[in-house]
């Protein structure tokens, strides 16, 4: 499909601040973003616009019944000076899988990856280059039909849009996070949506995050319904080492979504690069191997966070177990240099993991 570009006059088009250390996620916008629109079963005029305000109704059903979904990607402008995308086909396939999950039409994976190069491409001036920094890359699709009967919608606006990012974390990957164990709230159920990566999933996950902060913690730990297991954190797969090095991370299930950081550090796993696995991961049998030592270092993998030790889970009770020593551990360090090295050119990514922007 033919893109169009309606693009902004380069004498008025923002540019990125001079001090790039200062950045922080998610806040700055780029000049355009990329809008597709689906009616009569087909998605139609691919175009690439100044950012700026979606024509809605109030009655679009994304605003009442919650048909929104997401993606997180990055951008790294590499010592050549050209600009390299993250896996973007996986992040491409898995918004498929959730528009199926929210009974959304899916998006062609060639139409989103062209859109995506596209956008890149105009906008490349704001791709940063400070260390921890990226070009996040946040595609999602809602439900724009203006009607109040509860069933899928029969429009919808696909858009791409961008921001210039630091760390996701204040404190960057130094800083170890305090993680609450909660049995109180859950952020997905088994035969629910947790596999999506949909906007409801999010608010699900808000009153948690706000009690956490009351404990005194940065994020919450999500539990099987039956609190039993190990699940995930709001915004990051969980995974724990032990002694002997190697990474768990909680075997997917229908409550926890399919992380493109996991999956990549698995693949690294079969590459040899180090030694990891998926098993499900008992609460107390978790929390007794790390007071005894057995495990070493924890911590979440996430497109935005990329790998976020934790220093401590606080219980609910006040309770504070420290793992390892509550710092920074080496095993996470050692990841966390060699899977960022692969994001931004300092080591040769596997095959397939970076795609190139072109210069249209
Ligand atoms: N789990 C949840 C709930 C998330 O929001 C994210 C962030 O995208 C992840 C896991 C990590 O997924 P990925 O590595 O694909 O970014
Ligand atoms: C990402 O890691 O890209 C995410 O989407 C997490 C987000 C909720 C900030």
């Amino acid at each position: 499909m033919q893109i169009e570009y309606s693009l902004v006059p380069d004498s008025q088009r923002k540019s990125l601040p001079q001090d790039q250390s200062a950045l922080s996620f998610g806040r700055l916008r780029t000049d355009h973003m990329f809008i597709l629109d689906y009616a009569d079963g087909a998605w139609r005029n691919p175009r690439i616009v100044p950012y700026g305000p979606l024509p809605m109704m109030p009655g679009a059903m994304c605003l009442h019944y919650g048909q929104t979904l997401f993606e997180g990607i990055k951008a790294f402008r590499h010592a050549d000076g050209e600009l390299y995308i993250f896996r973007p086909d996986q992040n491409a396939r898995r918004l498929n899988h959730s528009a199926s999950v929210l009974c959304m039409p899916n998006v062609p994976e060639e139409l989103q990856l062209d859109g995506l190069l596209r956008l890149v491409d105009v906008e490349r001036a704001w791709c940063p280059s400070a260390p921890q920094s990226s070009l996040y890359i946040r595609p999602f699709m809602f439900a724009t039909e203006d009607a109040l009967g509860v069933r899928p919608a029969k429009t919808y606006i696909y858009c791409i849009m961008l921001s210039p990012s630091g760390a996701y974390y204040s404190g960057g990957f130094s800083k170890a996070i305090r993680l609450l164990v909660t049995r109180k709230y859950h952020r997905a159920v088994t035969g629910g949506t947790g596999t999506a990566k949909m906007g409801g999933n999010y608010a699900a996950s808000l009153q948690a995050s706000e009690y956490a902060h009351k404990l005194n913690a940065d994020q919450v730990l999500f539990l099987s319904a039956d609190n039993n297991y190990v699940e995930e954190v709001g915004s990051m797969n969980h995974y724990h080492v032990r002694k002997d090095g190697t990474f768990i991370i909680p075997s997917f299930n229908d409550s926890i979504l399919r992380s493109i950081t996991s999956l990549s550090v698995l693949e690294m796993a079969e590459k040899g690069l180090l030694k990891a696995r998926q098993e499900e991961v008992e609460l107390e049998r978790f929390l007794d191997d790390v007071k005894s030592g057995e495990i070493i270092e924890a911590g979440g993998f996430g497109t935005a966070a990329v790998v976020s030790p934790v220093g401590q889970y606080v219980l609910e009770d006040g309770t504070e177990i420290t793992v390892g020593d509550g710092k920074v551990g080496a095993y996470s360090r050692a990841l966390y240099e060699e899977y960022t090295a692969f994001q931004t050119g300092g080591k040769p990514a596997p095959q397939g993991w970076l795609f190139k922007v072109p210069r249209y």
